[in-house]
Formats: C-alpha cells, structure tokens, sequence
C-alpha cells in the first residue's frame, strides 16, 4: 500500500482530507493528514484535531460551545455588515444551555429507548415491504437504506411520507449545508443560495403542518409539542418548528448511511455476510464496529468560548476546535488493529454518535433501525454479493452512498 506523504502546510493537510477525488476512502488521507499533532489555520479560526483523546476531550470540555454567533467568524461578518439576524437559530444541536437543555428535555422524551423499543414491530413491517423493492432492483441504499428511516421520522413526527419527493431534496441540500462550516474546502460556496432556499422551503412547510396539527391534533411528536406549548411549557412556535425540522433532517440523513457503510463493509470482508447470515445475534457488533471504522458522521466542531487547552494546543477564544472523527476512530493508540474490520473486536467507545451534553437523541432509533433492517436483509439474501462501485455523494461532514448496487441471487462469497 502506498502511504501519502503528509502535507506540509496546514491549509493543504485540510484539502488533502477533504480532496473529492478521496472521498470513496478517506482514510489513508486521513493518516497522513489528521493523525499527526493538531494543526491550526488561523485564516479560518480554526484549529483541526485528528487524535482520539484529542475529540474525546473537546466534546467533554466545559468551554466548548455549539453557538456559532459565539465564533469570531460570525463576529467579524457582522462587525462587516452582515445582518445578525442572519445567524438567529432555534435548533438545538447548535444551541447552548439553557435554551439546549430546554429544548433538548422536550423532544426527548419520545426518543427514550423504551419508547424507541416500542417501535420495534413497525420497524420490522416496514422492512419486510422494502425487502421486496431491494429484491427487485439491487439497490440497497435506495430501496432500503434511504426509505426506511424516512418512512419511520414521518411517521413519528406525523409528516405525510407521500411529500417524499419535495422534503427528500430539500433534506439533502441543508445536509450538505452543514460542511459550510469549511470555508477552506474548495467550492463550497457553489449552491449556497441553494441551500438557503431548501431551508427556508422546509421550514414553511413544516410551519404549515403545525398549524394544522393545532387545530386538529393527532397522535404524533409535532402534536406533542403544540400540546406543550399550550400546556405553558417556555417553547416558541419557531422553536417547535426548528425542532422538528432537526429531527426531520437528522432522521433522513444519517442512519441511511449506516445501514449503507454497514452493508458494504460485510460485502467486502470476505466471511463476514455470510457470517451474518448465519448467526443474526451478531448483528449489533457489526453495527457498532461500521459506526467506528466508517462513521456516517465525520465531522463536527465547537468554538471555544474562552481559550481552551486540548492536550497541548490552545484554541484561541473564538475559535473552532474542528474533529476529524473518521480519523480518531482509525487512531492507533486507542484501537487495537484499528484500520481492520472487525466485529468481534473486544468492547471498545467510539464517538460515532458524539459525546456529552449533546450525544446523539436518535441513537437508540438509529442503532434499532440499522440491526433490524441489516438482520433481515443478510437473512434473506446470504449469498449477495456486490454487483459494481459504489457511488458517494459530495457531503463531507456526513459520509455516504447515493447508489450501493448488489446482486441478490449470487453465489456464496468465497470464505
Ligand atoms: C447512524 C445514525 C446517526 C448518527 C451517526 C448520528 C450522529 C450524531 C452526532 C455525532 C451527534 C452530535 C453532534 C455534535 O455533538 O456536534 C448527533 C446529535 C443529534 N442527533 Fe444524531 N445521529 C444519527 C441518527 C439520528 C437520528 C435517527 C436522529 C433523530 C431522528 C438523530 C437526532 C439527533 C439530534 C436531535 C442531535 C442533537 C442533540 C443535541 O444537540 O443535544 N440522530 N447525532
């Protein structure tokens, strides 16, 4: 294997990790890049960690905040004229207490795991009917990876599913909206304006769902939280929206790509299909082992709100302290063998789904979803095998497959 030489200066250690033409398999750019010490790009007030305790502390760390108009980016575009109201937000992910914990302690209540436990059943039907379309076609990421977690957050949320088409777009345009962060990666302002509409788009539309659901409330998380806030709980019609535009976006575009990256990687191990296959109880270790060596979610950072000490490097206040989590999950002094595939790695963390005040709400959903629909469709097919490339989308901050083509009726894999 060859080994990339590693950059020299910091601004092209950045593009060599994000370079599309890596992003198939960005882990070799990754060891050379972001496995070394933390490199700083003052340009763009940031400073990038690739180390696992590296991440792990920033998540933890007190002076860490999600805020962005915290960030002297934001800072310096108003101080430049930019309109504040611009960088006004209610989603919680990128809030901080209280109105993060507020918000938070609402909208969980109905991702508890007994309540997610309880969706089991559902989850199953629902698979069994996608399991026919996969059949048909041979593509798992849209037949089953994409639908099946799109099908389960309308229904929980009580968004009419046959709109696929009109959210399905504008889903996929703010997720890429979340690498806009990156300002030093290549083109990313190409299609902004584009972004911003789909978001503007997903807003009124949820906005007008709502107040329906005032006037004719159902049995859903949208008519729960109008209940709330008639109820005199401290929460905004903005608010609501914000939240269930959250949950909306963050149901559509993650755990397709686990149940994708899951799929592939049992496809290219030999054995471990067809080990699947055989013995369904294996099947929560391999989600767990594809949520550390390709995490659908690669990326996240928080701006320090006073200078923070990570290891040896300070963050200056304002600053970004931006975690290459694909990279920390590959770091040799936390994984034994960590660039191997290996579901029967003895227990291990990961950061897969994050750290601390603001670990993922959908874990347990996402995690009952992908053994599900992964359980059935090994069971089903064991002899499948993959049928050509695989084709990713140009996301960066979430890592996954538009088109995963597989033959269904194939031979059994040599062990
Ligand atoms: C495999 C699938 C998923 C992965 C890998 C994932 C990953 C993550 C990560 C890494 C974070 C933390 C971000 C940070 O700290 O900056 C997060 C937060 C969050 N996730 Fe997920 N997620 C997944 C599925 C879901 C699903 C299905 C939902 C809900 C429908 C969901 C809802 C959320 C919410 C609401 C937050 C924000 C929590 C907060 O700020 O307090 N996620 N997720």
């Amino acid at each position: 294997m060859t080994v990339p030489t590693i950059p020299a200066s910091p601004q092209a250690r950045f593009e060599a990790i994000f370079d599309p033409a890596v992003r198939a398999d960005p882990y070799p750019a990754f060891r050379a890049a972001g496995h070394a010490a933390p490199f700083a790009l003052p340009e763009f007030n940031m400073v990038v960690f690739g180390s696992y305790a590296d991440c792990d502390q920033i998540l933890r760390h007190p002076d860490g905040a999600v805020d962005r108009r915290k960030s002297t980016l934001v800072r310096n575009a108003i101080a430049g004229g930019a309109d504040p109201a611009d960088f006004d937000t209610h989603s919680f992910l990128i809030l901080d207490p209280p109105d993060h914990t507020r918000l938070r302690k609402l909208a969980q209540k109905a991702f508890s795991p007994r309540r997610i436990r309880q969706l089991q059943p559902e989850i199953t039907t629902v698979v069994d009917e996608l399991l026919g379309r996969v059949a048909d076609t041979g593509d798992v990421i849209e037949n089953l990876a994409y639908p099946l977690p799109v099908i389960v957050i309308c229904r929980l949320l009580g968004v009419p599913v046959e709109d696929e088409p009109r959210f399905g777009h504008a889903s996929k345009l703010i997720a890429q909206g979340l690498d806009d962060f990156l300002p030093a990666v290549g083109d990313l302002d190409a299609g902004r304006q584009e972004r911003l509409d789909a978001a503007t788009w997903m807003y009124d539309y949820l906005r007008e769902l709502i107040r329906e659901r005032r006037s004719a409330p159902r049995d859903d998380l949208m008519s729960a939280l109008v209940a709330a806030e008639e109820a005199g709980e401290h929460l905004t019609e903005d608010e609501i929206v914000a939240t269930c535009e959250l949950l909306f976006v963050a149901g559509h575009e993650t755990t397709v790509n686990l149940i994708g990256n899951a799929t592939l990687a049992m496809l290219t191990h030999p054995g471990q299909w067809n080990a699947a296959a055989e013995n369904p109880d294996r099947m929560p270790a391999v989600v767990e082992e594809t949520l550390r060596w390709d995490p659908p979610v690669q990326l996240s950072d928080r701006i320090a709100e006073r200078d923070m000490i990570i290891g040896d490097t300070v963050v200056p206040a304002g600053d970004s302290a931006v975690m290459l989590l694909g990279a920390a999950h590959r770091d040799h002094a936390e994984y034994d063998r960590p660039d191997d595939f290996d579901p029967d790695r003895p227990a291990f963390r990961h950061l897969a789904f994050g750290h601390g005040a603001h670990f993922c709400l959908g874990a347990p959903l996402a995690r009952l979803e992908a053994v599900t629909a992964l359980t059935a469709l090994t069971s089903r097919f064991p002899h499948a095998q993959l049928a050509g490339d695989p084709t990713y989308r140009p996301n960066v901050s979430l890592r996954g497959m538009s088109h995963l083509p597989v033959t269904l009726t194939g031979k059994p894999t040599a062990p």
